[in-house]
């Protein structure tokens, strides 16, 4: 299936970002093109047409850079070299080429708060000892106590447990410590020092100079940190937490903008930035900073009318100060998936919950699935999309303990499924693992393993029927395209029962009816796409619906 655009072509627009459809790749799980169970660049070049036909603006690619994978590839050995697992710089490079021909950009996702204890600076700091140059470039300090041998702060990690590791002289005598926010194999860099900002910016360049669309960046409020190393305060003022959005912050991603302003075309800065003060969270977002943010307030949000509202309402009233459009987001490589999160009776997002065992309705959850898939890509901004949502994959909650890899399980111990169950190799074809993942004859099963009953969720099998999710998100992704109304703008609330949501843009109107009983749906002279069937010509509960509203007053003024 082709699409045509009403819109501007993404290679002519300078603001195709501001309502762009962004599809989350993470090349591990995506496709493996050389047989040996783990996703690679070879896959990935070969199912772009999979990705034009499902009609997306640009990939994010998960760091895909050289590591030995401690975390998934956040900790990155060489920001300049792909890891082999995944292939060559050379398919990296190929792999952004001919998906532009595809007419789909490539951003790139940079660790700047961390990097692998395997990275060169690291190394090197560690063998130079105390005091060495090399070792101001992240954070060593000696330990308290009388043989040093207390952390040096009661930090807690982002994985939880402590944020300091103690180092071993060469000696064998315990040395000093250094901090990790995430696992003892993520030491951080020391945003204070010119050579970590000028290596950063070099990479920015690598990346940039081999016609990337951007740059995600990861961890992005994380980067300075008080140099006192002062403990917790109580109640930290706005800028005051010693490691977390910090008010220096911002001059990096003033540089980075500078930098990434001085390439031709738009090359967008795109932050994780998990914070809760939504008017903090929109100063990353000032016209000299990053492009856009991931909008982790309504992700986390449950599937409530009010609290969907609530976020809709404050994520648009953040973002307009600082003419920056919001994004959308139902999930990624850390986080629940959507079918599995919306299928439990509280079907909010909180890392601390995550526990193994909670009672999850499948069926229920799919089906707001489909119906948060109509409405938050019919939401004023962008869209992000993680691999596997489109095929309504749900959470795989019972991998064998022996597979599970995320630092996050072992460092709760145990207690935490970890994120491992939203990163199983998709499912493309066939009636049984690896279901096309991995080539015939491929020599490895899938690096985790895929449930059987995924034989029903294959691109092969939902590509043959209608009323599958891949073809809702088809559907959906191509309309948007060819709604001009759709993508950037603003929204107009129609008046509705509290259970129903009901927005206009332009003349779509987007309505989802979040109650027990069935809705009445707002005038309307035609209707456009639904996540499940009407009754009755009245939305049942749990479904949206995109509608031709009449003009006049729906239409909200520009
Ligand atoms: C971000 C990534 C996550 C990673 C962490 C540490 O939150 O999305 O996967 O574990 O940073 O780099």
């Amino acid at each position: 299936m082709t699409t045509t655009s009403s819109r501007p072509q993404p290679a002519t627009d300078p603001t195709w970002w501001r309502g762009a459809v962004i599809y989350q790749v993470y090349p591990r799980s995506f496709a493996d093109g050389n047989g040996d169970g783990t996703g690679d660049l070879a896959g990935l070049r070969a199912r772009l047409p999979y990705l034009r036909d499902l009609g997306v603006d640009a990939i994010w690619v998960t760091p895909w850079y050289r590591s030995p994978l401690a975390d998934g590839g956040y900790d990155v050995a060489d920001y300049r070299a792909i890891d082999p697992a995944f292939g060559t710089l050379e398919e990296a490079e190929a792999l952004v080429g001919e998906a532009l021909e595809h007419g789909i950009r490539t951003i790139v996702d940079i660790v700047p708060n961390h990097v692998s204890e395997q990275h060169a600076w690291f190394r090197a700091a560690l063998a130079a000892g105390p005091g060495s140059p090399e070792r101001a470039r992240f954070w060593f300090r000696p330990g308290k106590g009388e043989h040093g041998e207390l952390m040096p702060t009661q930090w807690v990690s982002d994985f939880q447990g402590s944020t300091w590791t103690r180092t071993t002289d060469p000696d064998g005598n315990p040395g000093e410590w250094y901090l990790h926010l995430f696992a003892p194999a993520q030491p951080d860099l020391n945003w204070s020092h010119p050579d970590v900002r000028a290596e950063f910016e070099d990479v920015l360049r690598f990346w940039l100079d081999r016609g990337v669309a951007g740059i995600r960046i990861d961890s992005a409020a994380l980067l300075i940190k008080d140099d006192a190393l002062p403990e917790y305060t109580e109640h930290p003022g706005p800028g005051e937490h010693p490691h977390v959005d910090r008010d220096e912050i911002h001059d990096v991603y003033r540089a980075w903008r500078a930098l990434a302003d001085a390439y031709p075309g738009t090359r967008i800065l795109v932050g994780e930035v998990w914070l809760a003060d939504r008017a903090r969270f929109a100063q990353y977002l000032r016209p000299d900073e990053m492009h856009t943010a991931f909008n982790f307030d309504f992700m986390a949000r449950p599937w409530q009318a009010k609290a969907l509202r609530e976020s809709i309402d404050m994520t648009l009233a953040a973002h307009g100060p600082v003419g920056a459009p919001a994004t959308w987001v139902l999930s990624n490589h850390d986080v629940t998936r959507p079918v599995t999160r919306y299928g439990r009776e509280d079907s909010s997002f909180a890392f601390a919950r995550k526990r193994f065992g909670t009672p999850t309705d499948l069926e229920l959850g799919h089906r707001r699935a489909r119906a948060a898939a109509l409405l938050t890509a019919a939401l004023p901004g962008a869209l992000y999309v993680y691999q596997g949502d489109e095929l309504g994959l749900p959470e795989v909650e019972d991998l064998p303990l022996e597979v599970l890899q995320d630092p996050m399980h072992f460092r709760s111990l145990g207690v935490d499924p970890g994120r491992d169950g939203c990163r199983v190799p998709l499912p493309w074809s066939g009636s049984a693992a690896p279901f096309g993942f991995s080539p015939p004859g491929a020599t490895r099963p899938p690096w985790l393993p895929q449930p059987a009953c995924w034989a029903d969720l294959t691109v092969e099998r939902q590509s043959a029927d209608p009323g599958s999710m891949l073809r809702l998100y088809r559907e959906l992704l191509a309309l948007r395209r060819t709604e001009p109304a759709l993508g950037d703008g603003s929204l107009t609330w129609l008046e509705t029962p509290d259970d129903v949501l009901a927005f206009a843009r332009g003349d779509v109107v987007c309505v989802v009816n979040l109650g027990d009983d069935p809705a009445d749906l707002p005038p309307h002279t035609d209707v456009l796409l639904t996540s499940g069937p009407l009754v009755a010509g009245r939305l049942p509960r749990d479904t949206a619906a995109w509608l031709r509203g009449p003009g006049g007053p729906l239409t909200p003024t520009p």
